[in-house]
């Protein structure tokens, strides 16, 4: 099981954890796999504590950060965070803060306090991304930065490849995976539509051989699905140099998801998530629910485009975390149709050893299929 991409990230096993927990983080990297650090949710002072604290529990082993910087968005371009907010601010009509109040209201999220005043902020935008690539810069266990919804920008990729880490980016189609290598990307990952987050509408098994095939001496790396041992075999045998999961990683016991969150995880069926756009303007898979259902009825506003809907849904979000318990029906949980096999809590390590024994179970079965010599 040791890959090419394995050795080069001196890694035991090629699974990739991607997750916004640290302690998922610093979990998998111990076991042997490579823990990834979503960091949108972080500014740069964050992500500085959060990485702080991923280096005095890994002793040295490898860990990545992910960012989010689209290749289009209104405003891409401005480096100025105070700018790009006040453009994406005047681009959101007072029809969809209306219409979010009202999803809100119907649902029975209560008014933020009158001392909790809402602010919008953005995240996703190139003003707010690339900080964080130098603070995980400075932090020598970051072995590989990935980034979502597009290239990235060139003088991010030779930031990162100047300072001796490797940089990739995820892909939901051919088209992208070509941008990526035309780019001189270090690695690609491949994401099926069946994947939580931002997705396209490629399935797994179609789009990993694809890329793989125009990628070339490129590791593809294989997303979208995985949740066993026996679908990594799958990946692997594809030509995949590794997985990169995130829905599985959700509900382990390190994660820092809520008892009610992981619970709506555990009732869902591979059938209980849908696309949207109604969390951050692109389509991302989530377990379908009130909110995704106001978004899509044609009687109600579309939702808006990146960096808008998020700030849209951030506005929602302040009153969800005020009140949570009353939140549930509209409560955003982005995960993937795996959700459906998602039936129970044990440890990141434990999960990171059910993988490698699937894995190895599927390559004896295939093997125990070979004619007799
Ligand atoms: C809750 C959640 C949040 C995610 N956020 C991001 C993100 O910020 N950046 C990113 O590159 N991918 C993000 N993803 C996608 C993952 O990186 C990964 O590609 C995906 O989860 C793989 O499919 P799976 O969910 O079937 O494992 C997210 C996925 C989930 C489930």
């Amino acid at each position: 099981m040791q890959t090419d991409l394995c050795k080069k990230l001196g890694i035991e096993y090629p699974i990739f954890a991607f997750t916004h927990c640290r302690d998922v983080v610093a979990a998998v990297t111990n076991a042997g796999g490579i823990g990834v650090l979503g960091a949108t949710g972080f500014n740069a002072e964050q992500l500085e504590v959060e990485l702080n604290w991923i280096d005095e529990r890994v002793g040295g082993k490898p860990y990545g950060v992910d960012v989010i910087i689209p290749t289009k968005y209104v405003g891409k371009g401005e480096q100025d965070p105070d700018k790009a907010l006040a453009m994406a601010k005047a681009a959101i009509p007072q029809e969809h803060r209306d219409f979010v109040a009202n999803i809100c209201d119907e649902n029975g999220v209560p008014n933020l306090p009158v001392d909790k005043p809402f602010e919008d902020r953005i995240s996703m935008t190139d003003a707010t991304s690339t900080p964080l690539v130098d603070v995980a810069l400075q932090h020598d266990n970051c072995k590989l930065i990935a980034n979502a919804l597009g290239t990235p920008p060139v003088h991010v990729i030779k930031q990162v490849q100047d300072s001796g880490r490797m940089i990739g980016a995820l892909c939901g189609k051919a088209k992208h995976a070509q941008y990526h290598i035309d780019a001189g990307l270090d690695f690609i990952i491949a994401m099926g539509g069946e994947g939580g987050g931002h997705c396209g509408d490629v399935s797994s098994i179609i789009l990993w051989p694809e890329v793989v095939k125009l990628a070339g001496d490129i590791p593809v790396i294989a997303a979208g699905g995985v949740g066993s041992g026996q679908q990594m075999a799958a990946a692997l045998a594809l030509g995949c140099e590794g997985v990169w999961c995130g829905s599985i990683w959700l509900t382990v016991a390190e994660a820092a998801t809520s008892d009610p969150s992981k619970k709506s995880m555990f009732d869902a069926g591979s059938s209980d998530t849908v696309r949207s756009r109604s969390f951050t303007g692109k389509h991302v898979r989530m377990l379908r629910n009130n909110w995704t259902d106001a978004w899509d009825d044609a009687n109600n506003p579309d939702p808006l485009g990146a960096p808008m809907q998020g700030m849209l849904t951030s506005q929602a979000t302040a009153r969800m975390r005020e009140y949570p318990s009353k939140s549930q029906g509209i409560s955003f949980s982005p995960v993937g149709q795996i959700v459906g096999t998602m039936n129970e809590t044990i440890g990141a390590r434990d999960l990171v050893m059910e993988l490698v024994t699937g894995y190895l179970d599927s390559t004896e079965r295939l093997t125990s299929l070979l004619p007799e010599s």
